[in-house]
């Protein structure tokens, strides 16, 4: 079923008009093509504009200062915790009621949800088990570190840890099929949260220390093109590490292939980076995780996890970069689950998509007053949404098609471009901006970004923010450009709406792009 709806008026004075489809018939699912991945919702590319809520929002009493956000935002899939402590609240006896009210209110509110599983892990601890598990560490054991204490992290060297969130995850799948089996309005489901462990490098118990003693698994080795031996054998110095990541990620894949087992959803796990340099595991990040150093692990050892997508907290743009290029395999797909809610994390979006990204999506957007305490969207993301929204489907059908490139400003660094081959296009930021081929003023926060997409051979959608868009012939040609038609237009339901054709001032020096959510569709010439 299809629900259209018409979204609130823009500040900038249009109005645009949004079609959400709020359930899916098909289910959604990955997919890999000439290298490049797309995100299938009813079987077409479909871009995550995601927005992931505060962890203590997902319930029925704070959902109300959860909506107006998403609504301003323009996001098309919310991120919400499912808490192990409150679905099973007593061994066995499973609360569905925060997820019902979930799935019921983002239906009613025309998004899709991908549903963060709280269970043994939450930032490299456990605080989100059941009480009944964190009062029974006999049972239940911890991680036990170099000097014998126990810390508030699970095992994930004790079975009995991996059964009970099994099963824990197993009934919320279960039952996610029940409700959503026919209309998917939950397109993901994350396994855990940013695992690993906080406190020490791995599990130091004698359990854990009689596995760590043992033969690296064949697997492992295979996979990793390693000689037979003991973990302190075949990794050395990294052993005590890998060992914690094999034993994580060997215990999320069986979290997660048992969910799959009831429910076929595609699931992820999320990162806590692991700084480029100088960072020590269990201390500056969760030991274990999957982090840079350990995806191969990962990989090997989870194959039931379809992506993994790391958390980009920094305003440096040269790591955002490295995060995503790192994140970006030919075996995983770029997805940034999880990045900063502020104005600076704006022009990111751009860079993600530039890197081929299936979604993004901002923290803490709520109206509860943590994160956001004015009770205005974050800008910035606000204002990426509103222009890519309507135009959701053709951003990633060229993403999947590897036909849609980005810009973004830098400090010192207001002009730059883009190659496509036959054509270039010279991108400035910043106005004013001069005719006849001065350098541009940039903008004062370094917010600029453009987007192009290569529609035909010679015919590209263009849009951007505080940025001018010149096409030329590639360098090596004897010919010159001549615009045949710049459109501007604008997407609803994902098809294209003519409005005006862009001639004189409007061409003569470029495509101009203010803050008003402008498109354009240019066919180029030459002479
Ligand atoms: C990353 C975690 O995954 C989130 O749940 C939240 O704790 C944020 N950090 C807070 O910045």
């Amino acid at each position: 079923m299809s629900i259209s709806s018409l979204r609130r008026s823009l500040p900038m004075g249009f109005v645009l008009f949004f079609a959400w489809s709020a359930f899916a018939a098909e289910m959604p699912k990955l997919v890999k093509q000439d290298g490049r991945y797309a995100f299938l919702v009813d079987g077409k590319p479909f871009l995550i504009l995601g927005a992931q809520i505060n962890n203590s929002s997902a319930w029925p009493t704070s959902l109300p200062e959860v909506w107006p956000t998403i609504e301003a935002m323009h996001v098309n899939t919310v991120e919400a915790p499912v808490y192990w402590e409150q679905l099973e609240p007593q061994p066995g006896k499973f609360d569905f009621s925060n997820v019902d009210q979930l799935v019921k209110q983002a239906r009613d509110h025309h998004v899709y949800l991908v549903l963060l599983w709280f269970g043994t892990w939450k930032n490299g601890k456990m605080h989100y088990v059941p009480a009944w598990v964190k009062t029974d560490p006999t049972r239940f054991p911890r991680v036990i570190d170099s000097h014998g204490e126990p810390i508030d992290v699970l095992s994930a060297n004790a079975p009995a840890n991996l059964e009970a969130d099994k099963r824990a995850f197993v009934a919320l799948i279960r039952h996610v099929r029940e409700i959503d089996g026919d209309q998917h309005t939950v397109l993901l489901v994350q396994v855990e949260n940013e695992s690993g462990s906080l406190g020490s490098v791995r599990d130091f118990s004698a359990q854990a220390e009689k596995q760590f003693q043992a033969a690296v698994p064949a697997e492992l080795l295979k996979a990793l093109h390693k000689q037979p031996g003991t973990w302190k054998q075949v990794f050395g110095a990294d052993a005590d590490e890998t060992f914690a990541a094999y034993s994580v990620s060997h215990y999320i894949n069986e979290v997660a292939a048992a969910g799959k087992a009831e429910f076929g959803v595609p699931m992820y796990v999320n990162v806590w980076l692991k700084h480029p340099v100088g960072q020590v595991p269990g201390l500056h990040y969760p030991s274990g995780g999957p982090t840079h150093n350990m995806l191969d692990v990962w990989k090997a050892a989870a194959p039931a996890i379809d992506m993994i997508g790391p958390d980009i907290y920094t305003d440096e743009s040269d790591l955002y970069r490295l995060a995503l290029s790192t994140y970006h395999r030919p075996d995983n797909p770029c997805w940034v689950p999880e990045t900063g809610g502020n104005d600076v994390d704006g022009k990111y979006f751009f860079y993600a998509l530039g890197e081929g990204a299936i979604g993004f999506s901002p923290f803490g957007i709520d109206y509860t007053g943590w994160t956001i305490t004015d009770a205005k969207p974050p800008a910035i993301h606000t204002e990426n949404y509103a222009l890519i929204g309507p135009m959701n489907r053709e951003i990633a059908r060229l993403n999947f098609e590897g036909k849609l490139k980005t810009a973004v400003e830098e400090d010192g660094h207001a002009q730059t471009s883009i190659d496509f081959g036959k054509w270039q296009a010279t991108i400035s930021f910043g106005y004013p901006q001069y005719d006849g081929g001065r350098i541009p003023p940039g903008t004062k926060d370094h917010h600029g970004r453009a987007l192009v997409g290569q529609l035909s051979a010679d015919e590209f959608l263009v849009t951007g923010v505080d940025t001018r868009v010149e096409f030329r012939p590639a360098p090596s040609a004897s010919t010159h450009m001549q615009i045949l038609r710049a459109e501007e237009g604008r997407y609803e339901n994902d098809q294209w709406k003519f409005l005006r054709i862009w001639n004189g001032d409007q061409t003569d020096f470029g495509l101009n792009f203010t803050h008003q959510g402008k498109v354009v569709r240019v066919r180029l010439g030459t002479y």
